[in-house]
């Protein structure tokens, strides 16, 4: 059996999707049953809360390939759950990274992410791992000033990027997950089209039919307050902080093709989020 862990995420409810239409038998890793709520019933539900090691193994026991998704900062889950797996036989690991373990220094968010990564290459569990750049699913940040007075505040000005659609992430790693040819590898996947902010958010102005205004923001702390208005651990803060800064002053961005590689199609534009995710700034 496959176990997704995250499953009622970004990624992890698109990965749902993706298992319950190959018709595999899957489960997903959820704290509390009530957030799987309308994800498909065919996705078996074990319960476990990364932040209790004790869950693990039960969590396991039958699964042979796992996917591994651990939000926020540090390595102990991660370290935790290959443990697991391994004394449990699990024969694949698919785990989410980042493209931010290519920076060379490498910020904070790299790091946890290549120490993660270190922890399952190095438990001769058979992998594949993915590293994508930024999700257009972070665009929902600016949803509540946008609806509540038509503004988004930028904190990456000139900085480009081509934002990737969490369902081509979830595609990509379903291939992994029930396909063979995929061990060993590291996936680097982002979309196809690169924009600044204030490009991504005359999109979302057009989808919208009304205007939006792009005010930059006073304080990069304001940023990071407005993606955390009930506040972020002060390591995670500080890591955002920086990828704001480095994305400021990557003003060429980073592109590559592997969705398209992988999934044979091309990548999701962000205009089709946009028309999937409109409602969400009305
Ligand atoms: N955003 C980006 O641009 C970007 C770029 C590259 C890599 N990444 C990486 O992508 C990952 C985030 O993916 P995402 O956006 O799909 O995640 P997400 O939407 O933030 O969802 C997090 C998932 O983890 C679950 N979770 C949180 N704490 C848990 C716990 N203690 N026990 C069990 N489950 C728990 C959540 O479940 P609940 O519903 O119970 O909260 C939810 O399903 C992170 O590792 C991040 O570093 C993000």
């Amino acid at each position: 059996m496959i176990l997704v862990t995250g499953a009622s995420g970004n990624v992890g409810r698109e990965l749902v999707r993706e298992l319950d239409a190959k018709g595999v038998e899957f489960g997903i890793f959820v704290r509390d049953p009530g957030r799987a709520d309308g994800l498909s019933p065919r996705a078996r539900r074990v319960i476990g809360d990364l932040d209790d090691v004790s869950t693990y193994a039960p969590a396991l026991a039958g699964v042979d390939r796992l996917f591994l998704l651990v939000p926020g900062v540090g390595i102990d889950h991660t370290r935790g759950m290959v443990a697991a797996a391994k004394a449990s036989g699990v024969a694949r690991i698919v785990l989410l990274s980042s493209y931010n373990v290519m920076g060379d220094p490498m910020p904070a968010m790299g790091r946890w992410h290549h120490e993660r990564e270190t922890i399952v290459r190095d438990s001769g569990i058979p992998y594949t791992i993915l590293r994508p750049g930024g999700f257009m699913t972070n665009a929902l940040e600016w949803a509540p000033t946008v609806r509540a007075g038509g503004v988004v505040d930028d904190p990456t000005g000139p900085g480009r990027y081509a934002p990737i659609d969490p369902a081509d992430i979830a595609a990509v790693a379903a291939v992994a997950l029930t396909e063979d040819g995929h061990d060993g590898n590291h996936y680097y996947l982002t979309g196809d089209e690169m924009f600044t902010v204030a490009e991504q958010v005359a999109i979302i102005a057009t989808t919208l039919g009304r205007d939006i205004e792009i005010r930059e923001a006073a304080t990069p702390e304001q940023a990071v307050a407005s993606r955390y208005p009930n506040g972020a651990p002060s390591a995670l803060a500080a890591a955002i902080l920086e990828g704001f800064t480095l994305m400021r002053q990557d003003t060429t961005g980073f592109r590559t093709d592997t969705v398209e590689r992988i999934l044979h199609r091309r990548a999701g534009t962000f205009a089709e989020w946009c028309a999937r995710n409109i409602d969400a700034f009305r």
